[in-house]
């Protein structure tokens, strides 16, 4: 059994990982401040395991010490970050100060305290603009916002602390993280996430009036912009597959976590009105600054190096997403 710290642990994506834990016998250190998540998922998690939940900022460095010293960590996956590209050019401080700033004072915790291996949250979002598709690790890379911006930064703190330091780190840079957990136990809180599932579920749900497409005149069979949808547990794997990479390889590297496949916003809207039997209230309105046209990764690399492959295709996100949402009602 392994004692892994979770920064982020109880948002989106770091419960299902840390779910994933729990399911082979690892211990979870959850350390959130809950600023964009539910303590009622803390409470679902502890009945599926070991889970210590630690309140706490990541900024908080003798909080973290404390962690440390209390738990014998063997691995850190830090997931604990602001997570919306619009805000960030609005907000730009506010984004460095968490994702970049936070993230160096965890480092050097992790570093001081002996622990030598961390996952990150990575992101698509640091190609920007792709020349061509799918994209693999290998592509320039162009961040478009200030979010997108403080992934790459996070991934040249990181590389520094791996050769200062032998802090080894896996960057996952995840395509669109999306759906909930099959059994419906966890999912996105929506109040949270300007994503387009959970924007389609909430309109779908009558939750919102309705959703905006932004450009249906783009170069693609459907004229809708195109992305690489990822399920969150299929996510959540690639986590653990990383620790164990790191531990069997004892060094660093990049990987893209995503289906492979691109899908437009137009399918989203048909495969949801399939899944719920509803109509979904859409108005198209025009093209947003800043979307690339469509994006889809080259997962070859998490095939190869992590031994990861994604389990659920689209039907399977939507459907688990629409149980999600409705469940929540
Ligand atoms: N959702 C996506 O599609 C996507 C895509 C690429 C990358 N990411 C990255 O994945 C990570 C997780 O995303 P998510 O969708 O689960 O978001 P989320 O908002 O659901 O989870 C983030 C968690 O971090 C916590 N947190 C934020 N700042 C903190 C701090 N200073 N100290 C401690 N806890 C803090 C929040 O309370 C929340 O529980 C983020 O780093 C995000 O940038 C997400």
């Amino acid at each position: 059994m392994a004692n892994i710290l979770v920064t982020g642990g109880a948002g989106y994506i770091g419960a299902h990982t840390v779910r994933a834990l729990l399911a082979r016998g690892d211990h979870a250190v959850i350390y959130d401040t809950l600023a964009t998540s539910k303590a009622e998922t803390i409470g679902k998690l502890e009945r599926e395991g070991a889970v210590t939940f630690v309140q706490g900022d990541i900024s908080d460095t003798a909080r973290l010490d404390q962690v440390f010293a209390t738990h014998p960590i063997d691995a850190v996956i830090h997931f604990a970050a602001w997570k919306n590209a619009g805000e960030s050019m609005l907000k730009p401080a506010k984004y460095f100060e968490n994702n970049v700033a936070g993230t160096n004072r965890l480092l050097d915790s992790i570093q001081r305290a002996g622990v030598r291996r961390i996952v990150f949250s990575g992101s698509c979002s640091v190609y920007g603009t792709p020349a061509r598709l799918p994209v693999d690790e290998s592509f320039p890379l162009g961040p478009e916002s200030v979010y997108a911006h403080t992934k790459l930064m996070c991934e040249q703190v990181m590389d520094w602390f791996d050769r200062r330091h032998s802090v080894r780190y896996v960057s996952l840079r995840y395509f669109n993280a999306a759906g909930a957990s099959a059994d419906g136990l966890i999912g996105e809180e929506p109040a949270q996430s300007a994503n387009l599932i959970p924007v389609v579920m909430e309109a779908t749900l009558g939750r919102r009036p309705k959703i905006q497409v932004f450009g249906d005149d783009y170069p693609t069979p459907d004229g809708t912009c195109i992305r690489d949808y990822i399920h969150v547990s299929d996510l959540a794997d690639a986590h653990v597959r990383a620790l164990d990479f790191m531990a069997r390889e004892d060094r660093s590297d990049i990987v893209n976590v995503g289906t492979g496949e691109g899908t437009s916003v137009k399918q989203i809207i048909d495969v949801t009105e399939r899944v719920s039997r509803r109509t979904v209230p859409a108005e198209i309105v025009g093209r947003r600054a800043g979307d690339p046209v469509a994006i889809y990764a080259d997962n070859t690399k998490a095939r190869t190096v992590l031994g990861w492959a994604p389990q659920y295709g689209l039907e399977a996100i939507i459907a688990h997403a629409w149980n999600w949402h409705k469940s929540i009602g």
